[in-house]
């Protein structure tokens, strides 16, 4: 019998839950962004992504935190709703922020349900082995779940920045971790700055997908923050391609935009009405 492919997988019109698994049997690679507001989202379901991660990174690229630690649940209710109202393709996926899931799995409940309520079709946390009884609570309530897994922003304070984990002896506890979620029923985990062969022998263990940020070629699918992949800033992390310079074209029109005001070339007649 032949190896399954990626043409096996018939293109959903909606992303449900189900396809996640799906697109792994077929060898069809799963693309996910995040966006945390209407604007950017209506564009990223245009560009056919399957599954848009409303992260915590929102207080990063858009609330001017330097972490994503003050990032409150209703910042994560407010985007969510947003993205959900843009949308109608993409499988949804809501971070919960710090401080909202690691106290009992009740306390995961609350917070999982108020993002189910505006529109989420799935919870993400940070953990392995730590989080399984919520992630099973979780799903057993009818609430899907993401894990998250190697460098999780999180814990940045424990884990000493932003370093690549699961190195030497620690991809035993990272294997450990990632069939634990499993076992607890999460429907996929992103794997976050891991080395590509951890990131690979975790995949093919799991039966559910992976998404990879700065973990390599060999995970189910790909993530990355929208604001890198577009080139909105000057400076982007060493995993993250810039697939555009739109901050650079941005700054562009807004100067273009200043001078023309300031030297009254715009507005032309084309942009008003005399009468
Ligand atoms: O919040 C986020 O953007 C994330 C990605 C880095 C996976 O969790």
């Amino acid at each position: 019998m032949s190896e399954p492919s990626k043409h096996d997988f018939k293109e959903p019109r909606v992303w449900r839950i189900q396809h996640l698994a799906q697109a792994k049997l077929a060898n069809r690679k799963l693309t996910m962004l995040t966006s945390y507001d209407a604007l950017t989202a209506r564009i990223f379901e245009s560009a056919g992504v399957d599954t848009i991660l409303v992260g915590d990174s929102y207080g990063n690229v858009q609330l001017g935190y330097d972490s994503t630690l003050p990032v409150t649940i209703d910042d994560m209710e407010r985007a969510t709703a947003a993205v959900a109202r843009a949308t109608s393709r993409p499988l949804i996926i809501a971070d919960l922020p710090f401080g909202t899931y690691e106290a009992s799995p009740t306390q995961a409940f609350e917070s999982a349900s108020r993002l189910m309520r505006v529109g989420a079709n799935a919870v993400k946390l940070e953990g392995g082995t730590a989080r399984t009884s919520s992630v099973s609570l979780l799903t057993s309530s009818g609430i899907p779940v993401v894990g998250h897994l190697g460098f999780t922003p999180q814990s940045e304070n424990t884990l000493g920045g932003p370093r690549i984990q699961g190195r030497g002896t620690a991809r035993n506890r990272l294997m450990e971790d990632a069939l634990a979620l499993q076992e607890a029923g999460a429907c996929m985990i992103v794997l976050e700055l891991i080395p590509a062969h951890v990131a690979r022998e975790i995949t093919n263990a799991l039966e559910i997908p992976t998404i990879g940020i700065g973990a390599g070629p060999d995970t189910s699918g790909q993530v990355l923050v929208w604001s890198d992949m577009a080139g909105m800033t000057e400076w982007t992390p060493s995993f993250a391609k810039r697939f555009a310079e739109l901050g650079a074209a941005l700054e562009n029109a807004a100067s273009t935009y200043c001078q023309e005001v300031r030297d009254g070339t715009f507005p032309t007649p084309d942009y008003y009405y005399a009468e």
